[in-house]
């Protein structure tokens, strides 16, 4: 016991972690060129969906972001999101906390936010390394749902309906993330940011279920929509994220349909709403 309780205490001083890194899931994502992959209707045209056997049916997903003007949150790594989901009922809520990897290191941010409290002592965070073309991100996400009743369709609610919503189901590492309440009061003084009303089309790719998601964001101008068409896939293997990753690559660059650049959807709605 006194051994026990000097080696607790020592681990403590030294700073050492307690429980082990989060173990993450992988999601590879990479751009499609939306001028040679959708048709005037701004539609996945016939070849993709014929090459990932999709159907010409689509999922609707309606999602904003809240947050103050000065972006007090997004800027401190956290994106608190509300979607709704065709054929769902509910709205489903995201705090979601990004963590860049940097130098190619998952382990590296997986023990930066460990140190921040998210390790695998904490069940309720899901953690995943979004894959894109060449950046990586670590986000852990808490996932809530609020009810959808009285709402129609994919219609999302209004500002001070979001904000109840989000501080209502806020999780206590959002809520306190850089002092008491902190998530709470930034909420009670936020916007939205969006809605941006994306199609998803689900098939099949060298024996995983693949998604091309097509998102009509406000172009830079802020005067028209830019279509950004993202093909993604899961995977709990990162050698299987890695290697499926580069033949996707491969396969749509072969194609003609590769956008070779890193997927930034958040970044772009946070930017032009
Ligand atoms: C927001 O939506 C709720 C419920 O739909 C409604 O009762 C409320 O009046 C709306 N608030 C504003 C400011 O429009
Ligand atoms: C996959 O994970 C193992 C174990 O953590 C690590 O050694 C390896 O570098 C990782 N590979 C990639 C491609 O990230």
């Amino acid at each position: 016991m006194r051994f026990f309780t000097a080696v607790v205490a020592a681990t403590a001083a030294c700073g050492v972690q307690a429980a082990s890194n989060l173990v993450p899931d992988y999601e590879v994502k990479l751009l499609l060129n939306p001028t040679a992959v959708l048709d005037a209707n701004h539609k996945l045209v016939a070849t993709v969906l014929a090459q990932f056997s999709m159907p010409t049916t689509v999922t609707k997903m309606n999602v904003q972001f809240l947050d103050k003007n000065d972006k007090t949150i997004y800027n401190a790594g956290w994106s608190p999101r509300i979607r709704k989901t065709e054929g769902e009922d509910d709205f489903e809520l995201t705090y979601k906390k990004r963590y860049p990897v940097t130098g190619g290191s998952i382990d590296g941010a997986l023990s930066t936010a460990n140190v921040d409290g998210f390790d695998s002592s904490d069940t309720n965070y899901d953690a995943q390394i979004e894959w894109g073309y060449t950046a990586k991100t670590l986000s852990i996400s808490r996932k809530k749902s609020s009810s959808g009743s009285g709402y129609s369709g994919q219609d999302l609610p209004n500002q001070s309906d979001s904000r109840s919503i989000l501080i209502d189901e806020a999780p206590g590492k959002f809520e306190d993330w850089s002092s008491n309440n902190w998530g709470i009061t930034a909420l009670a003084s936020s916007r939205i940011y969006g809605p941006v009303l994306a199609k998803r089309s689900v098939g099949t790719w060298s024996g995983q279920e693949l998604y091309i998601e097509v998102w009509p964001i406000r172009d830079a101008a802020g005067t028209g929509i830019e279509y950004i068409v993202e093909a993604s896939f899961k995977t709990t293997s990162n050698t299987t994220a890695s290697s499926k990753h580069d033949d996707l690559v491969n396969l749509l660059t072969l194609k003609g349909w590769f956008l070779a650049q890193d997927s930034l959807k958040t970044q772009l709605i946070m930017d032009r709403y």
